[in-house]
């Protein structure tokens, strides 16, 4: 009686059962009515949650100190699988044992260490190994999405970006703007919501796009905004941007491993992301890039050594093929 279908609001299942209970949405037998019918909650045992007592800022008064805390900041930082301490022994052990000789030995051989993992990423963000590359960190993966999807020409110059983007995302696009030399005011076009509205109202978006999308280069969203948790629609975005003649990339920071996600049959063109937040890779795991399969071709990578490398995943070019660069 209780399997949701697929495509069921949380909001309505939440009042689905209230009413089947005959109780308030707020009530706890719904959120233990939820736990008992989730077919996810033997994951719970995989990772490692904090306790109360254990945690800053906490009137132990007011709570038991020996409870498990609510964790609410998995979109900061993702909870601690308990297999991690086994895996980074394993690879301190052999890091001691046989220094450089674990690039190429043992079950995780470091120089193919982004290869190994790949094919786990393609079905969270739904592309094929050869169009993602785990390598850097976000920022560092939108810079060179940028510089590779960002040419300015007189006519399109600019990048359209929703408001309250997050900092460092807005950061990025400012230096990108200055480097080509561009007005930031005028290149950078930010979409807010309306004046008294917390989220943006998708006919806005298509409206800025249908209006000013022959002067943008580049549209580049959040999947879900990091502040307001509003699920964009991407493929839409996509579809209306291109059409536009506007290259479409996507910030999944807050959407890899939280939403469904299909950036091959959306036609998305790029897209990066952080491992550390959904995915539980932890503080410095690597992070993600996508570049659709057909960009294979037209873009100039901006780096051609390391567009090399990615090409390759981890096979650093010999000598002769460098040169051949
Ligand atoms: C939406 C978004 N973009 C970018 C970042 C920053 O990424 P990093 O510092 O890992 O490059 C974050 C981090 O929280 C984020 O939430």
């Amino acid at each position: 009686v209780m399997e949701p279908s697929p495509f069921e609001h949380p909001a309505d299942v939440v009042q689905r059962i209230a009413a089947e209970l005959k109780c308030s949405p707020t009530d706890e037998r719904v959120a233990l009515r939820l736990d008992e019918e989730d077919t996810l909650r033997h994951f719970r045992e995989c990772f490692y949650i904090p306790k109360m007592q254990d945690l800053p800022s906490i009137d132990l008064s007011l709570v038991n100190k020996d409870e498990h805390a609510i964790y609410f900041l998995g979109n900061s930082l993702g909870l601690q699988p308990k297999l991690v301490k086994t895996y980074l022994e394993e690879e301190l052990e052999k890091w001691a044992k046989m220094g450089a000789y674990g690039h190429e030995v043992g079950k995780r051989p470091w120089i193919t260490g982004d290869e190994s993992i790949v094919g786990l990423m393609t079905d969270i963000v739904g592309a094929s190994e050869k169009e993602i590359a785990l390598m850097n960190a976000l920022t560092v993966n939108l810079h060179l999405l940028l510089l590779s999807f960002f040419k300015p020409t007189p006519k399109r110059f600019k990048i359209l970006l929703e408001a309250k983007a997050f900092p460092s995302d807005h950061y990025a696009v400012e230096s990108q703007l200055q480097f080509h030399g561009l007005n930031v005011e005028k290149s950078m076009r930010i979409i807010k919501p309306r004046e008294g509205e917390e989220l943006l109202r998708m006919e806005d978006i298509l409206d800025v796009i249908e209006k000013e999308g022959d002067s943008i280069a580049v549209i580049l969203f959040s999947g879900v905004h990091f502040y307001t948790g509003q699920l964009f629609d991407m493929p839409a975005i996509t579809k209306a941007g291109q059409a536009k003649g506007c290259f479409v990339g996507f910030d999944l920071a807050h959407a890899v491993g939280n939403v469904e996600l299909h950036l091959h049959d959306w036609g998305v063109d790029f897209a990066c992301w952080c491992s550390y937040k959904y995915l539980n890779s932890g503080a410095g795991g690597l992070a993600g890039a996508f570049v659709h399969e057909k960009h294979a071709h037209t873009i100039k990578p901006a780096m051609k050594d390391l567009m090399y490398y990615f090409k390759h995943k981890g096979k650093l070019p010999t000598v002769q093929q460098r040169r051949e660069l």
